[in-house]
């Protein structure tokens, strides 16, 4: 008879750790066998802790269930599946789980995340089986082929990358793993760490095998201590069972693989600072050319690849390239595990093909705002996305489409507002955690983030208004032209979008701004 509470942090931020304990409390008490198995999460925020009970049909869900909820539950008849107040029925009949497209995330929630077993018994490793009998260029033309680009944000394709570093002349070449996960509203890096450890291993060992590296990294960060923990006891499972070492599964290949902690600076998520910090440096932002692809980490050829991004890989090889390309719509093929955030009823993770709109997401899944109120405004893709105003929300989530209404998709977090919101309060937000994140190395991004949140200040004192908005235009215009990498290039999108889309909240008529 098992039972399944999750061990993920979103879970155990709401208790899951003392629901487990009354599970197993009453269950000596009436003398009852259970297995207790911590999954991961299932991504349905909402219920957590998320109870599953497996039976014949297939497993029944409760939740969101508190210690005080398990002795009514026994006597109920959960552990039969019967109805409960906080029963959902059979999991994967929840709409909110049944209407997604889990290709990444297929695993996470099912099991153990530290069980090698359950790993390879619900499809792991065929895609590393596959790989070590490809060639180095047919695993490259592989991911090419599947039209897998960057998840970290940029969109870049990962197969041309990996091409870069394959041609890479060099006595040694790396794989990184970007898992700082710094963008306000986005958590799949997490969730796919701490529930599916196993595939992000299995897509950096075969990232290793396709561009001939021998040692890769994970650089996650402090806020994540459960994913920490979880990464190093798969590691060590996996070097035990010789998927990692000097000899990858007897081919004659050697990979190892590390993990090692930032400090907590959203610059470090930008891949050359990430580097400096990974060979023990202040986290400031390199200038590029070189790629790091050709001159990366310790001065040798580096894959650098979101989390997101080296997961998808072992499901690209073992189901094919076509079969992963023909999700998705236009240039964006696959899908993108979504993140529901904010003012939101049903926040969570929605695995969906590129292609779906924002309302869908928004109203489908989300099930509209937490207060009940309208959705005023949606900021996609971090702190320094555009906001989306409702008018917006039918367009297609389409790395394209997003670009050409100056928004972006970024990792795919989506953190809602009602109308509440004060959006001049908002862009003056994100000029200000510029001024905190920014590293300092130039003028634009350093200085100019602190002459914007006082120009922005200026206007919301009604100061000069129209003088203090063209003062922002070109202050904005000039960040973005001068600043050396995305984080002083990209901070004015939130301003000039907030002043575009929602110019009232500025004292400014609609007219004045068109
Ligand atoms: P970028 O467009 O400069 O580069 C994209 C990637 O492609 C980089 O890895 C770059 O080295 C590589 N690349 C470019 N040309 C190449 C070539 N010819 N051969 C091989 N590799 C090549 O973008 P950047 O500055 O790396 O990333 C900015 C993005 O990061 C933003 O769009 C933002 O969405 C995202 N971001 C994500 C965060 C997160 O928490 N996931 C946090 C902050 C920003
Ligand atoms: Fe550093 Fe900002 Fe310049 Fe980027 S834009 S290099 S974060 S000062």
């Amino acid at each position: 008879l098992r039972i399944f509470v999750p061990i993920d942090s979103s879970a155990l931020s709401v208790g899951a750790e003392s629901v487990a304990q009354a599970i197993l409390a009453e269950a000596e008490r009436l003398g009852v066998a259970i297995e207790l198995v911590r999954n991961g999460s299932r991504g349905l925020f909402w219920l957590e802790p998320l109870v599953e009970v497996e039976t014949p049909a297939g497993r029944i869900s409760y939740g969101p269930v508190k210690p005080s909820d398990v002795p009514d539950l026994f006597a109920s008849g959960f552990l039969n599946g019967r109805p409960h107040r906080l029963g959902h029925g059979l999991t994967e009949h929840i709409p909110y789980f049944a209407g997604q497209e889990r290709l990444t995330f297929s695993r996470v929630g099912i099991g153990d995340p530290l069980c090698l077993e359950a790993y390879r018994a619900n499809g792991g490793f065929g895609g590393l089986e596959r790989a070590l009998a490809l060639s180095p260029a047919e695993l490259v033309q592989e991911v090419t082929d599947s039209g897998l680009r960057g998840r970290g944000g940029a969109a870049f394709p990962t197969g041309v990358k990996w091409r870069t570093v394959l041609e890479a002349e060099a006595p040694h070449k790396y794989v990184v793993c970007n898992a700082d996960e710094g963008d306000s509203g986005t958590f799949s890096d997490r969730m796919l760490m701490e529930g599916d450890p196993f595939c992000l291993i299995e897509g950096m060992t075969i990232a290793a095998l396709a561009v001939g590296a021998t040692q890769g990294y994970i650089y996650s960060r402090s806020e994540y201590p459960h994913a920490f923990r979880t990464l190093q006891c798969a590691i060590a499972k996996a070097r035990d069972a010789g998927l990692l070492g000097p000899d990858v599964l007897g081919s004659g290949h050697a990979f190892e693989l590390e993990v090692r902690m930032g400090a907590g600076a959203y610059i470090c998520g930008e891949e050359t600072s990430m580097l400096e910090s990974l060979e023990g440096k202040r986290g400031l932002v390199r200038f590029k050319p070189p790629l790091p692809a050709i001159s990366g980490l310790f001065g040798m050829p580096t894959v650098i690849n979101n989390v997101m991004s080296l997961a998808s890989v072992p499901i690209i090889l073992s189901k094919g390239a076509s079969f992963y390309r023909d999700y998705g719509v236009g240039r964006s093929h696959g899908t993108l595990p979504f993140q529901l955030a904010g003012n939101i009823r049903h926040g969570g993770l929605v695995e969906k093909a590129f292609g779906l709109t924002l309302g869908e997401l928004l109203y489908d899944y989300g099930g509209g705002s937490a207060s009940g109120r309208p959705i005023r405004a949606v900021q996609v893709g971090g702190p320094l996305g555009a906001y989306v105003p409702e008018s917006r929300f039918d367009v297609p989530l389409d790395y394209e489409a997003f670009s050409q209404m100056g928004a972006m998709i970024g990792h795919g977090g989506i953190v809602a507002f009602d109308d509440r919101v004060d959006m001049a309060r908002m862009a003056r937000y994100a000029m200000e955690f510029c001024v905190i994140e920014s590293c300092g190395k130039c003028t634009p991004c350093r200085i100019g983030s602190q002459r914007g949140v006082e120009v922005i200040d200026r206007i919301i004192a009604n100061q000069e208004r129209a003088k203090n908005l063209a003062l922002l235009d070109s202050l904005c215009d000039t960040m973005i032209k001068g600043s050396l990498c995305a984080m002083g290039g990209m901070a004015p999108y939130p301003v000039l979008s907030a002043v575009k889309h929602f110019p009232e909240d500025f004292g400014i008529g609609q007219s004045a701004r068109a």
